[in-house]
């Protein structure tokens, strides 16, 4: 079977095809969510909140141009000493409190009742802000909805691209895994069927991966 990128490698893995996976995109402007339960991609759904939303917000507060608010974000995701670091931190808090309930609904609609997979991938740049992956994991969220333990909260990125050889070496980040996603589609259309791989390849495309 082709293994060619970390979710197939997942999806191949007895464990996953078990027990399933939740993938978590957040984009700029979108943030995009695939179920793959039961062996195959039950649904996918996505809502208008993404970075783009959350550096707005940093501009709005602290009456900055869109660019600054945008290095002050990424600064502070970074870890970076920030004078107003605690004043950013409660921007950014706020937002990420905004972008669970988002989360949490389409989970609910995702789930149908049924059990979710303990799980989680996230990729893209709004992923790089700590509260993204402290919010997943937190039992007040996974608490309110349908797992049947905490989530395992992990960030995709393109080292666990495996068959895609990286020859710029450009690609170090998991916002990449979008370009990556897409050389990977490309790669993988001439190559044999298998219900796996057309699984995979559904989950990237609903992901416009
Ligand atoms: N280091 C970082 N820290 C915080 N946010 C970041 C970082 N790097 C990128 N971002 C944010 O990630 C967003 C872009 O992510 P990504 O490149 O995945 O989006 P996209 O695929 O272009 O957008 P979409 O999926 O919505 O079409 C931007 O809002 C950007 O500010
Ligand atoms: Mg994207």
């Amino acid at each position: 079977m082709a293994e060619p990128y970390a979710v197939a490698r997942v999806l191949a893995s007895e464990q996953v095809q078990q027990s399933g996976a939740l993938f978590i995109d957040i984009g700029g402007g979108t943030t995009d969510v695939a179920l793959v339960r039961h062996g195959g991609i039950e649904g996918t759904r996505m809502f208008a909140l993404g970075g783009r939303a959350f550096t707005k917000s940093i501009a709005d507060h602290l009456d900055l141009p869109f660019p600054r608010a945008e290095e002050i974000k990424v600064d502070y995701a970074k870890g970076a000493k920030l004078a107003n670091r605690a004043e950013v931190a409660k921007i950014v808090a706020d937002d990420v409190a905004i972008w669970s309930a988002g989360v949490e609904l389409v989970l609910e609609e995702l789930a149908e009742g049924d059990l979710l997979p303990s799980r989680v991938f996230m990729c893209g740049g709004g992923s790089h802000l700590p509260e993204i992956g402290a919010v997943l994991r937190s039992e007040e969220f996974w608490k309110r909805l349908p797992f049947s333990r905490p989530p395992e909260v992990m960030v995709m990125s393109p080292a666990q691209v495996e068959r895609i050889r990286d020859g710029t070496h450009l690609l170090v980040d998991q916002q990449d895994v979008t370009p990556l996603g897409l050389a990977y589609q490309a790669i993988e259309l001439q190559t044999n069927e298998d219900p796996l791989d057309v699984a995979l390849r559904r989950v990237l495309r609903a992901m416009k991966m």
